[in-house]
């Protein structure tokens, strides 16, 4: 239950800073009011790919409007530290608005996946030259993971280039790290989380135990569990034995 100032769980959280909201309210009402144009709907379609992927300028414009979200955790960052940054920035990738931890699903075997960083090669899909997940003739390699928002064989080419420069590194989480996390976090921090971000959770939980306590982790959550809610109880029950 959140309280009064909207704080949630045993420790404590805030969804979105209140400045936020208005703005918030405003774009999800606009959008509800055009979405019933057929001539919204026709212009809608050619950018409905919504994530940093395909040909220019999608991967720019996906990175650009994303990128709001980072400059203002910079900022909140910056404000809450008293002027310092995170050591470690986390977040899940399937092909690259928010990049970097990847679903490593059933096991490492190709098909069983969908890590494109740690084990693809450079391939074409989508009408763009990146790191594709690919069978020996080239054709995009079948992939898995619990998330499906995370099931694709590509990558953002600016994400791959990141990559093979070494400003940002890859790690892959499976599934069943995935739903024990989306569990622990619904019950200490009272958010179910996307199974896409339970990823980055997972993985920020394993790089705070291997890290000294003096070095800050800034976690992006991309999405909420409501939507997996249902996926989750059907094939894993409440979970509450497991933790
Ligand atoms: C909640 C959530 N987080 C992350 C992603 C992955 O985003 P991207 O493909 O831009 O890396 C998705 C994709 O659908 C998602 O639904």
């Amino acid at each position: 239950m959140a309280n009064i100032e909207r704080y949630f769980g045993q420790f404590g959280v805030n969804h979105y800073p209140p400045g936020v909201r208005p703005a918030l309210e405003e774009l999800t009402s606009t959008y509800q009011k055009l979405r019933q144009s057929p001539e919204f709907q026709r212009e809608l379609n050619k950018v409905r790919i919504g994530s940093a992927i395909g040909p220019h300028p999608f991967p720019m414009i996906v990175r650009d409007f994303q990128g709001v979200v980072g400059q203002e955790a910079r900022e909140q960052f910056l404000s809450i530290t008293n002027g310092s940054l995170p050591e470690h920035v986390v977040a899940c990738v399937a092909s690259g608005s928010n990049a970097m931890v990847e679903p490593l699903g059933k096991s490492d075997e190709l098909g069983q996946h969908a890590a494109t960083l740690s084990y693809g090669r450079p391939g074409t899909l989508h009408g763009a030259r990146s790191i594709v997940l690919q069978q020996d003739d080239g054709a995009p390699a079948s992939v898995s993971s619990v998330a499906s928002g995370l099931v694709y064989p590509g990558i953002g080419p600016e994400i791959a280039m990141l990559h093979q420069t070494g400003r940002l590194s890859a790690a892959a989480i499976s599934d069943e790290e995935v739903i024990s996390t989306f569990f622990r976090m619904a019950k200490f921090e009272g958010i179910i989380p996307a199974l896409e971000s339970a990823h980055t959770v997972a993985f920020a939980i394993r790089l705070a135990s291997q890290r000294p306590l003096s070095e800050r982790i800034l976690v992006n959550l991309s999405g909420r569990g409501d939507k997996d809610v249902d996926y989750v109880l059907e094939n894993y029950g409440t979970g509450v034995s497991s933790l």
